[in-house]
């Protein structure tokens, strides 16, 4: 069992007592590994205690180091064939462990998952935002597994599916990594839990672990499929460079009294600026120089801009007329055909940007 901590101290009496009687109870003889990051409030020191009694081992580290990578220090603590993650704050029901080890056993399964999202399974009054966060954050990682809950923090795995497999770090999903990088063979069971609210203490997951997670879900499409998941960064930088575009055309326009050609030439560049900033940093993780990328990037740009508006011009003038369409549907026609030749730019973009302006830094890790 590991069990990662950070400032838990109200919570892990509780949590040691329910998950070696569950064991006691499924005849499982375990090792728990409460691995700490020095928390402020003492729970390091209290594990300490607790393993006078119990079958109980700390791990201490230094600081805040986050929680995957704890995980994956337990992991190589651990000495148990069927190992098992879960939270502290007893939100994980600990009386499911049997039957997830069970499973692990009996050679069904290779890695086990507490679901929320299954039959019989879910969660206790979430307020909005979170079911939003949850949902949304799953959405992201479709592409990637058909798990039904790989955000959830609850799992076993059989030792082999994350022996010698390079776990990536980054971040708070070390489920959905497993998922995506372990050795299961796709043997990947679920098992319905209800997922309770913390009482005691503060969640430590906030905006900044958000962001992380964009960069770590994108990570994992790399891994999976490197183009798609080098256009997915492309594109959501793209659609941010959108919105930061109207917004600087409007403050042009409106607040500074900019003629609306000109605002929209502004708003171009900065709006350009910012994609190619952001594309550099984390899309292509570039070190080259500057100047002439930063040339090469806004040259693309402008011929894709130009793209933009011959395909409008094919599809609107000429496709669509030859269709025979109503024209008192035109303006939706207008706004369809704009959409399928943004689709077809950004992939234009994308290509020109790849194998031109970021060529050296394409290059496929082997
Ligand atoms: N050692 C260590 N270091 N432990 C940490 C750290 C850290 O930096 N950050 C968090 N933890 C521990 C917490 O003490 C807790 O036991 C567990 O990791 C989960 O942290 P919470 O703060 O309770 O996270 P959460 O409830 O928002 O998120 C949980 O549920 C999500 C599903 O909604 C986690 O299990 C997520 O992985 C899961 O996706
Ligand atoms: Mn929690």
């Amino acid at each position: 069992m590991i069990v990662p901590t950070y400032n838990e101290r109200g919570n892990i009496d509780e949590i040691v007592r329910r998950v070696s009687d569950a064991c006691r109870g499924g005849g499982i003889d375990v090792e728990i590994l409460i691995v700490d990051d020095n928390s402020p409030d003492g729970t390091g020191s209290r594990a300490e205690e607790l393993g006078r009694q119990y079958p109980v081992k700390a791990i201490h580290r230094a600081g805040k180091l986050g929680l995957s990578s704890a995980v994956i220090e337990g992991y190589a603590a651990a000495k148990g064939d069927v190992l098992v993650v879960m939270d502290a704050d007893l939100s994980h029901p600990p009386e499911k462990i049997p039957e997830m080890v069970s499973l692990i056993q009996s050679g069904n399964a290779r890695m086990v998952i507490g679901s929320r999202y299954v039959k019989g399974g879910g969660v206790e009054d979430w307020p909005f935002h979170r079911r939003l966060v949850s949902k949304g954050a799953t959405i992201l990682s479709r592409g990637l597994t058909k798990v039904k809950d790989p955000m959830s923090g609850f799992f076993a795995v059989n030792r082999e599916v994350v022996e010698g497999v390079e776990l990536n770090p980054v971040g708070y999903k070390i489920g959905l990594e497993i998922i995506v990088k372990g050795r299961h063979e796709g043997m990947v069971a679920e098992v319905p839990i209800r997922f309770a609210n913390r009482k005691v203490g503060s969640s430590k997951l906030g905006g900044y672990e958000m962001l992380r997670y964009i960069d770590h879900v994108s990570m994992l499409y790399e891994h999976r499929h490197f183009w798609l998941g080098k256009y997915l960064k492309f594109a959501f930088i793209g659609g941010i460079g959108a919105l930061i575009n109207l917004a600087v055309l409007w403050l042009a326009h409106e607040v500074f009294f900019v003629y609306y050609l000109w605002a929209a030439t502004i708003a171009f560049v900065v709006a350009d600026t910012n994609n190619y900033i952001w594309n550099r940093l984390w899309t292509f993780k570039s070190k080259a120089k500057i100047q002439f990328q930063y040339f090469q990037f806004l040259v693309v740009s402008v011929a894709g801009l130009l793209l933009n508006l011959l395909l409008l011009w094919l599809l609107v003038d000429n496709a669509l007329p030859a269709l025979d369409v109503e024209m008192d549907k035109a303006s939706l026609l207008l706004l369809g055909s704009q959409v399928v030749a943004i689709f077809i730019v950004s992939l234009f973009n994308f290509g020109a940007n790849s194998l031109w302006t970021f060529r050296k830094d394409t290059k496929r890790a082997p």
